[in-house]
């Protein structure tokens, strides 16, 4: 009897040893599970067309026609933006409870976006990685369509060979909505925004820049918010991706947007109120960042971006009057990340006799 207990006592103790460490194990995966929740590799996430990841990889010859072009017209480094692949991994840079937190979404069909994406000069790669990225992490079921404006881009055959490497790779399968727009002339990153949102079909319109990366989650936890207000225009928290080293960086939550009598654009540091976390959604004055979303019939109503300004600026602050005005709101989601490469200056030139301010500080005589 003596000599059982004297043996059972080791081999309990191992037994305690080994339940502890499995329990710390368990623990260790179930934290690593958390942390990577939002970095599910982009095989699996297009489900519907695991086959065409092929496809994905074949940009090479598309981004080969990149006209001879140094990166100093882009203003960002186009020889690594070339050789980073279609797609790449982005650190998650939200707060971690933002991916496991259950989001209440309406249905598919009464809430899909339209994207409207206009772009003049971008470089092929640059955005190639931009519309990949957003089909590879939007829900198939919330993206309606795609609709590309060409702002009169030097590389004239750009939008056609985008057209048929998209073909091919999506095909007759993919029931997303595609249009590929070309204006005649250059007419602006505001009126191209203006004329997608006119042809658009989905519930929301979603700007989105040529020169970014969304990143995993992005879209629903805005569709949460347009659900609770119609009248709301949410916009990500842009994470910085640096234009030299292309490195993807975590944008500053704790910043929103406002501007001056002068109609200049600043940051304004957030206060946060008592029991008010920093990843929570925000009020801001004005969007920080043009990259917004809102409802199409909403933003139609308040008759879109005014279509008197001039290629580029002003255009948010001008928007986020009229809504203010008309009884609107406008919310950052620190939840929804989307890269966006901000260059130290503006890559084009502005008409003839004018710079950024002129723009959209003209007297109009009607
Ligand atoms: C970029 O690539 C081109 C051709 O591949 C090469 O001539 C050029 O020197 C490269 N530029 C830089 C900054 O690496
Ligand atoms: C997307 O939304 C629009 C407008 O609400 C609706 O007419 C359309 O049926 C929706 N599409 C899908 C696929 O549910």
């Amino acid at each position: 009897m003596f000599a059982g207990r004297n043996n059972g006592r080791p081999r309990r103790c191992i037994f305690y040893i080994l339940a502890f460490l499995f329990s710390q194990f368990l623990f260790i995966l179930i934290f690593l599970r958390s942390e990577s929740f939002d970095n599910v590799p982009f095989r699996q996430q297009i489900k519907h067309d695991n086959d065409s990841w092929d496809h994905y990889l074949d940009w090479r010859e598309f981004i080969s026609y990149t006209s001879e072009r140094s990166a100093k017209f882009y203003l960002y480094n186009l020889n690594l933006s070339n050789t980073l692949g279609v797609i790449r991994k982005l650190p998650s840079t939200r707060h971690y409870s933002c991916g496991y937190r259950p989001r209440k979404l309406p249905p598919p069909s009464k809430a899909n976006v339209s994207v409207v994406i206009s772009f003049h000069n971008e470089a092929r790669s640059m955005l190639l990685r931009t519309i990949v990225s957003l089909l590879a992490r939007t829900p198939e079921d919330h993206l309606h369509e795609l609709i590309l404006v060409d702002d009169g881009s030097q590389d004239v055959t750009l939008l056609n060979d985008l057209r048929r490497w998209m073909g091919g790779v999506f095909g007759a399968r993919h029931r997303l909505g595609l249009q590929f727009l070309a204006n005649r002339e250059r007419m602006g990153l505001i009126w191209s925004r203006n004329r997608g949102a006119s042809l658009a079909s989905g519930h929301y319109v979603l700007f989105l820049d040529s020169h970014c990366e969304v990143n995993e989650g992005w879209l629903e936890p805005l569709l949460e918010r347009l659900a609770l207000n119609p009248q709301l225009a949410v916009s990500p928290v842009l994470d910085p991706i640096d234009p030299l080293t292309l490195a993807y960086r975590k944008g500053n939550e704790l910043l929103k947007g406002g501007f001056d009598w002068s109609l200049h654009f600043h940051w304004l540091r957030r206060q946060l109120a008592e029991k008010e976390l920093p990843e929570m959604p925000f009020k801001s004055p004005a969007f920080a960042g043009g990259i917004l979303m809102m409802s199409r019939e909403w933003f139609l109503k308040l008759g879109g971006f005014n279509s008197y300004l001039k290629i580029w600026g002003g255009e948010s602050i001008e928007l986020a009057t009229k809504l203010w005005l008309c009884g609107g709101q406008i919310e950052i989601v620190p939840c929804s990340r989307i890269g966006h490469i901000f260059r130290r200056r503006h890559a084009f030139d502005f008409p003839p006799q004018s710079d950024a301010q002129e723009t959209y500080l003209h007297v109009r005589l009607i």
